[in-house]
């Protein structure tokens, strides 16, 4: 088992389940543009895994959907598509350049009706939506700066409502989150995170590691209760 046999693994589910799809190819190449202008690795997510989200915003019925990351909107599109026809999204991004990749991806995608990418830093963003009492969001997708999960836990958790769905991407960073050899600013805010997660009774929580062209990492699935 290497990363090799993972990659031809989920390779070989793509091809058979995830057509080729102009939108969601040509937004693969602008996220993976603007990952390697900005000097990182491709970190959208794989194909299969956004299928994956796709799917568990459908399979919850979500309305409304919330995103902390927005890079080229890879993530955003399969997302948007989950949505029905009076469904909204809001993704937020820090960079401007990154937003307005992402904003073309989605528009391109033939969704900039549904999608609206907030500029600026996720915090103050996720402060703004509350201060102006946006109607809870049904399913949330956190996927940026790992280090402050615990920070848009509490805010997500006031723009939720008792059944919204917090899906957190990359909780397990090659098992680094439970190595205690690692004191990482990212594996910290995870640690905090899933102590959130753990002591809030309010919410159930799962998490799955994975495996696959991305490497070894995996979710957090959270279920807000009443
Ligand atoms: C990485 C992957 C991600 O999906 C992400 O959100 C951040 C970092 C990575 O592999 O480094
Ligand atoms: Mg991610």
């Amino acid at each position: 088992m290497n990363e090799q046999t993972w990659q031809a693994v989920d390779d070989w589910f793509c091809d058979r389940l995830i057509g080729p799809d102009d939108a969601l190819d040509g937004a693969l190449d602008g996220a993976l543009a603007a990952s390697a202008k900005a000097g990182l690795r491709a970190i959208n997510v794989a194909p299969n895994q956004g299928k994956f989200l796709h799917l568990l915003a459908r399979i919850q019925g979500a309305r409304r959907i919330l995103e902390i990351g927005a890079l080229g909107g890879y993530s955003a599109i399969w997302l948007g598509r989950a949505l029905p026809d009076d469904g909204a999204m809001v993704s937020l991004e820090f960079s401007p350049e990154n937003a307005a990749v992402a904003r073309a991806n989605i528009a391109r995608a033939g969704l900039d009706a549904k999608v609206t990418v907030m500029t600026g830093l996720a915090l103050e963003s996720l402060d703004a939506l509350i201060a102006q009492d946006v109607p809870p969001f049904d399913f949330v997708f956190i996927d940026a700066d790992k280090s402050n999960n615990p920070n848009y836990l509490e805010r997500v958790l006031k723009l939720s409502r008792p059944g919204t769905v917090i899906v957190a991407d990359n909780v397990v960073r090659e098992g680094r989150v439970a190595d205690p050899a690692h004191h990482e600013d990212e594996v910290v805010g995870l640690r905090r995170y899933f102590d959130m997660l753990g002591h809030d009774k309010r919410l159930e929580t799962t998490a799955v590691q994975t495996v696959g062209s991305k490497g070894w990492d995996g979710f957090a699935i959270t279920v807000v209760g009443g």
